[in-house]
């Protein structure tokens, strides 16, 4: 049984896409199943960038199925110029490559209008969220307030639900933000103009996915966001707003947990992060500046800059301790090269303390101090390397330590953007 989970062990931006393009080529459908455009995977393929925020990053195989199940949020105008932007570059010929739930929850312009105020009201106590209205939303789903894609096809279910919705919202937008209401209207009319154009997607993805699995088909679920940004086991309240984490991913596409066979953590050989919430390893000095302009470390969401740190090992053990990782695609070692030498966070130290394992609560976490190890860094590009052998031996003795201190294999290094610029070291398709 072939169902890969592939998501994030650090905050986010790790790589997923890249990873999840390189996979594909082995699986038949690959699934969307937490998150929503908050999440930015950037594609690399012959030179032209890609990126994608809602179509899982499968979609550039011709002839592999691509799903959005409904623990997915989807805003329905991002979902519907992606779509447009792949047709125009001649990609999804064939509306039957991509299914979306019928209950995935749809993120509404009042779900992004809280989002950008309840922001700005916290000041610097601000989340740091994308703006793109993913946690009013996933709250709707969780007061049983929602609208879901099923609802865009159903004008009367449609206007009573945002009728009752606009009340509540336009009241908070209005009195105690003192912002613009939303217009019902137009709103409506919108929406159910989009609910048209998506109804032709609409389906059963739970049911698909099963039928399919049961059929002997290989799924590919693909993680937004990071282990850390966690709902339950990220770095509380700087989380997103969904479980992560491979349970998370289950429980978005319906498919159960004993149908999966392998779970592969994607982690940079350093770490990042955007948005607020702690950051051990962050670096504020030139070599951080050196890893940003080097990696390109921009969001590809917001553009935002990304904060950037050395290799924190007692995060990714966390990783594997919610995930229980088959192996880590370890990506971006390129970045590392012409630093006359590396550091990894092998612990920290908490109150004077040493602590081996990332501290329970927000306070100690945020006034944890990273123990370190120093290791000789390398001057070559790596970027031509196709097999570990290739790799200098000072960079080999670098990816062999953070599986020590891991305790998880590297399956994958990835060396490059571009999907050649990687080395695979075990294929969990065919281990
Ligand atoms: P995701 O959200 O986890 O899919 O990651 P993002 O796409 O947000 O960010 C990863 C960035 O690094 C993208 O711009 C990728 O094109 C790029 N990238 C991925 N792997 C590598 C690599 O091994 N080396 C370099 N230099 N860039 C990479
Ligand atoms: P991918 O899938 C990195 C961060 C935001 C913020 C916090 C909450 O590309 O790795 P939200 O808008 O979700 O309410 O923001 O989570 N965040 C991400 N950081 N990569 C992502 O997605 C992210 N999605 C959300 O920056 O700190
Ligand atoms: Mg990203």
């Amino acid at each position: 049984m072939k169902n890969i989970i592939v998501l994030g062990a650090q905050w986010g931006d790790e790589g997923k896409g890249k990873v999840v393009d390189i996979y594909t080529e082995f699986a038949d459908i690959v699934a969307r199943a937490t998150g929503g455009n908050n999440a930015g995977h950037t594609l690399v393929v012959r030179g032209e960038k890609y990126i994608f925020h809602l179509i899982p990053s499968g979609i550039l195989h011709r002839g592999k199925k691509c799903v959005i199940t409904n623990g997915v949020v989807v805003d329905p105008k991002v979902l519907l110029s992606e779509i447009d932007k792949l047709k125009s570059r001649d990609y999804l010929k064939d509306d039957d490559q991509l299914r979306v739930s019928s209950l995935a929850h749809i993120i509404l312009p009042y779900h992004i209008a809280l989002d950008r105020v309840r922001e700005e009201k916290l000041g610097n106590r601000k989340i740091g969220t994308t703006a793109r209205g993913i946690g009013p939303c996933y709250e709707d789903k969780v007061a049983r307030t929602g609208i879901r894609a099923c609802d865009l096809v159903d004008p009367d279910i449609l206007a009573e639900k945002l009728r009752d919705n606009l009340e509540l919202k336009n009241f908070l937008l209005k009195n105690y933000y003192g912002a613009e209401e939303i217009d019902f209207p137009s709103t409506l009319s919108e929406h159910l103009s989009y609910g048209e154009r998506l109804k032709p997607y609409l389906i059963d993805t739970s049911l698909f996915l099963n039928e399919e699995i049961n059929r002997g088909a290989k799924v590919l679920f693909e993680g937004a966001q990071g282990t850390h940004l966690d709902i339950d086991h990220g770095t509380y309240p700087f989380v997103t707003s969904s479980n992560t984490t491979a349970g998370g991913l289950c429980t978005g596409s319906g498919v159960a947990p004993t149908k999966i066979g392998g779970v592969i953590g994607v982690a940079k050989a350093y770490i990042t992060r955007v948005g607020s919430g702690p950051f051990p390893t962050e670096l504020f000095d030139d070599e951080g500046q050196k890893i940003r302009d080097r990696g390109c470390e921009y969001g590809s969401t917001t553009g935002r800059p990304r904060r950037c740190g050395w290799f924190d090992a007692p995060v990714v053990r966390y990783a594997n301790r919610v995930n229980a990782l088959n192996g880590i695609a370890l990506t971006k070692l390129d970045v590392l090269s012409g630093l006359p030498r590396v550091k990894v966070c092998v612990a920290y130290e908490v109150g004077g303390v040493r602590r081996e394992e990332v501290p329970l609560t927000l306070s100690e976490f945020e006034g944890a101090r990273p123990v370190y190890e120093e290791m000789e860094g390398w001057k070559e590009e790596l970027s031509d390397a196709r097999e570990f052998g290739d790799l200098p031996k000072t960079t080999q003795r670098y990816v062999r330590r953070l599986e020590e201190l891991t305790g998880v294999e590297i399956s994958m290094i990835s060396i490059g953007a571009e999907r050649n610029q990687t080395i695979i070291r075990k294929n969990p398709f065919r281990a």
